[in-house]
């Protein structure tokens, strides 16, 4: 079976035959431990209305009761003690019965041969046109004793009933067929669809349109699968926005280095010009190491959750180490730190909180002018440590804030240069309060100072 049709089609065929067939065997043996009895006293009780017939008319040379009884629907067979025999009505099909039976009946007994018709599985008993599927009563005749036997004519009582049921079960079958033609291909057809889908993806086109309007699971199945194509689509474009941003961060230093060094190879270079392209070069070359440390720290931190190496250390102390290990910058700018840290423990990931401090303090230092101040509290809750990092620099515009957390993006274009940064700080910095179930807030207004709020769960 090479086709999901086909395979649908040949599956729901099976299920039909299988049911009618389970159908077949269920109704026979409804038929046989149910219908049977019922069948056999209904049909006692009509052989006892001809012999209540005869008990009342004896006289019948010819035998025209039991013509008129068979032209209604019957067949019967009416037998001496001598083993002479005459059928009446149509022939049965199987017409051997034993002695012993109609000696019984002919010394008086009821022969309930319908009721105690062997059962088999094959065989739907009412149908079966035996001899020995009869009623047997003694009835006298002439004066002479008979058995007769008696059973319902189905050929002519219910023949166009038969035939009736027959041509309604093949045309309820045969229309059935047709029918699961056409259901099975509509069924089939948006998952052909999805399977070209997929192909075009694999092959690179991502602008898919599936015009599948079903809200069944395959409707879902085709809506996730436009969706899925979609953020494959804006992942190649970002990816390839952050393979040129990184091409643009590592040209510009690239560049330089070339320039002063082009320039340090003419002879007559006064010794302090020398110095100063020198720590240009060292100073460069130090932001390209810096820039390829933060790329391996975002690639690292991209990977999977499971990197975490969290335990339980004093949030404070550490926050009291990064401010003393950056305070040759704050001196330098003559900042004011104003600190607020109790002692709170905290339940995360030793190293990499502390590039999150490192970096929102530094761009704190970085971005407010001399004489300013900056603020650092911690704030204990019952199962959260707030953080907050305030400053009193350039701030960030209402624009600016929806995207100081993407990858490479600096608010401030003119003063980066001077600053040797990259932009990438901040992207680091929600992502790992991302992979603590944390947040990160920022509040700001040009001018007047920034302030970073860290919300980070304590267990
Ligand atoms: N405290 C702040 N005050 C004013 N602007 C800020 C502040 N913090 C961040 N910004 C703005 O947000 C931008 C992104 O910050 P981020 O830390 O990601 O990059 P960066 O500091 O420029 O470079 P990097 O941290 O990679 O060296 C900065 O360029 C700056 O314009
Ligand atoms: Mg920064």
């Amino acid at each position: 079976m090479r086709t999901l049709y086909l395979r649908l089609f040949l599956t729901t065929l099976l299920v039909m035959i299988m049911s009618s067939l389970l159908a077949f065997f269920l109704s026979n043996a409804y038929y046989q431990f149910y219908l049977k009895p019922v069948n056999d006293a209904k049909l006692t009780k009509m052989a006892e209305d001809v012999k209540a017939f005869y008990d009342e008319n004896p006289e019948d040379p010819a035998g025209s009761y039991l013509t008129h009884v068979s032209n209604l629907g019957y067949q019967l067979y009416l037998v001496t003690d001598k083993n002479k025999g005459t059928f009446y009505g149509h022939a049965f099909r199987k017409n051997t019965l034993d002695r012993q039976t109609i000696q019984t009946v002919l010394s008086g007994g009821v022969y309930h041969g319908i009721r105690d018709y062997p059962s088999k599985i094959f065989i739907t008993g009412f149908f079966e046109n035996d001899l020995k599927n009869t009623i047997g009563l003694p009835v006298t005749i002439n004066k002479k004793p008979y058995a007769m036997f008696m059973r319902p004519d189905t050929e002519l009582q219910i023949g166009e009933l038969r035939i009736f049921l027959a041509v309604l079960l093949l045309l309820t079958f045969a229309i059935s067929v047709l029918l699961v033609v056409f259901s099975t291909r509509y069924l089939v057809a948006p998952i052909t669809k999805l399977t070209e889908a997929t192909k075009s993806i694999s092959s690179g086109k991502y602008n898919i349109q599936l015009n599948v309007k079903r809200r069944d699971e395959i409707g879902r199945l085709a809506s996730h699968f436009s969706q899925m194509a979609k953020s494959l689509d804006q992942l190649e474009a970002s990816r390839q926005e952050f393979v040129s941003n990184v091409s643009h961060e590592i040209q510009s230093p690239l560049a330089s280095i070339q320039g002063f060094s082009q320039t340090l190879q003419s002879r007559h270079l006064p010794e302090e010009e020398r110095q100063h392209y020198l720590t240009i070069i060292e100073q460069e070359s130090r932001r390209m190491s810096q820039l390829s440390k933060q790329l391996l720290t975002l690639a690292s931190l991209d990977k999977e959750e499971s990197l975490l190496d969290k335990k339980t250390y004093d949030l404070a102390a550490q926050l009291k180490q990064v401010i003393l290990m950056t305070e040759w910058h704050w001196r330098e700018k003559e900042l004011a730190i104003d600190l607020e840290l109790p002692e709170a423990f905290l339940y995360g990931d030793e190293n990499l909180l502390h590039q999150v401090w490192t970096n929102l303090i530094t761009n704190s230092i970085k971005y407010t002018e001399p004489g300013g101040t900056i603020s650092i509290s911690l704030k204990k809750q019952e199962d959260h440590c707030i953080v907050r990092i305030t400053d009193t620099g350039i701030g960030i515009s209402k624009k600016d804030q929806s995207f100081i957390f993407d990858r490479f993006y600096k608010a401030d274009k003119a003063r980066e240069r001077k600053q040797a940064s990259s932009g990438l700080g901040l992207a680091i910095v929600k992502k790992i309060i991302d992979l603590h179930d944390g947040k990160i807030d920022v509040q700001s207004e040009p001018g007047k100072g920034t302030a970073f709020q860290v919300t980070l769960p304590r267990r």
